[in-house]
């Protein structure tokens, strides 16, 4: 079915960057707050946010957040820390600083991205490595820098001899340590904990948060009712339940991130054909153009969609 007066690509963009653009938390921005909120002790007079000491060295602690990719791992995090009272920025402090990790990825390479994070802009180039670490711990301590988030962690550690890690790791840790010391957050691909949790050190001083899978069983009310209300935001019927769920869960590797992609291209879809009602076979199509497969290993289509294997 399609509607008499159909919307203009502009409109169906603008709809449909609306819904992109728009957060949904869940039980796991709790969870995140929680774990964030044991590792910061807001000081009550200045409401000036501090790492908490854990030990009687003044160490400070971290957070590891693990996912697959599209989980919703930089989602979350950015959206907790954001959200965080303590943690506001002013004119004159940087609470957070936050740096994706470089390619490739080196202590120099990091420490270059994180001072550009802190707004630095002085050469570096006559600096010793050491002396651009130090650097760094001036300017959190000046800006008063309470948290140090590196996204897609899991490239500070590739296999191979070559790799840095265990002097990134200590690097971190002396980060975490004195005055100024900040709490950090790692986040990445489930290979970032297996590549460094062997060491004693690192176990002790960071927790894990690892984003639970979706499931049918314990998500499925969620998963449909934002379906919904994304359909009433944009002006589209519903489509039938039946399996549509699973399978959207399925094709979403069980991922909070890319089961809300399939939702919104499948929904941009539907609004460029002109059509009313979502449907499965919006999904089928939006999955055929993200995984560029046959019929019979379209999650959408093949009656034996469950035991489709899909590539990570
Ligand atoms: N709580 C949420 N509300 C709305 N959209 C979300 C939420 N969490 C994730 N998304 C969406 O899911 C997609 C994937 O999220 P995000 O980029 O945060 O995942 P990621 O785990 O960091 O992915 P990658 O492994 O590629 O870095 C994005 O389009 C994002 O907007
Ligand atoms: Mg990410």
């Amino acid at each position: 079915m399609t509607t008499d007066t159909q919307r203009s690509k502009q409109e169906i963009r603008a709809a449909v960057a609306g819904i992109r653009g728009s957060y949904i938390a869940t039980k796991r921005d709790g969870y995140f707050a929680t774990a964030l909120d044991r590792l910061i002790a807001t000081n009550e007079q200045t409401a000036i946010a501090e790492p908490v000491r854990f030990t009687s060295t003044g160490e400070a602690r971290g957070i590891i957040v693990v996912d697959g990719a599209g989980g919703g791992k930089t989602s979350l995090v950015q959206r907790g820390l954001a959200m965080h009272p303590g943690l506001k920025p002013s004119e004159t402090s940087r609470p957070v600083v936050s740096i994706t990790v470089p390619n490739p990825a080196t202590l120099k390479s990091v420490a270059q991205e994180a001072l550009k994070a802190t707004g630095y802009t002085g050469g570096e180039k006559k600096r010793t490595v050491w002396e651009m670490w130090e650097l760094l711990r001036e300017r959190f301590k000046m800006l008063g820098t309470v948290v140090f988030w590196i996204d897609e962690a899991h490239d500070l550690f590739p296999h191979g001899s070559k790799s840095e890690a265990p002097h990134i790791l200590k690097t971190f840790k002396s980060l975490m340590q004195g005055d100024g010391a900040v709490i950090v957050i790692l986040s990445g691909i489930e290979s970032l904990w297996d590549s460094i949790s062997f060491d004693h050190q690192v176990q002790r001083r960071y927790s894990k948060f690892e984003l639970p899978p979706v499931t049918a069983s314990t998500d499925s009310n969620l998963i449909w009712k934002l379906m919904v209300s994304f359909c009433e935001r944009v002006g589209l019927e519903p489509p039938k339940a039946g399996d549509l769920l699973e399978r959207i869960i399925h094709a979403g590797r069980k991922r909070f991130g890319l089961c809300i992609e399939q939702m919104i291209s499948a929904i941009e879809i539907a609004l460029l054909r002109g059509d009313t009602t979502l449907a499965a076979q919006h999904f089928a199509d939006a999955f055929f153009a993200q995984e560029a497969c046959s019929v019979s290993d379209n999650v959408f289509l093949s009656p034996r969609w469950s035991s489709i294997k899909l590539i990570a």
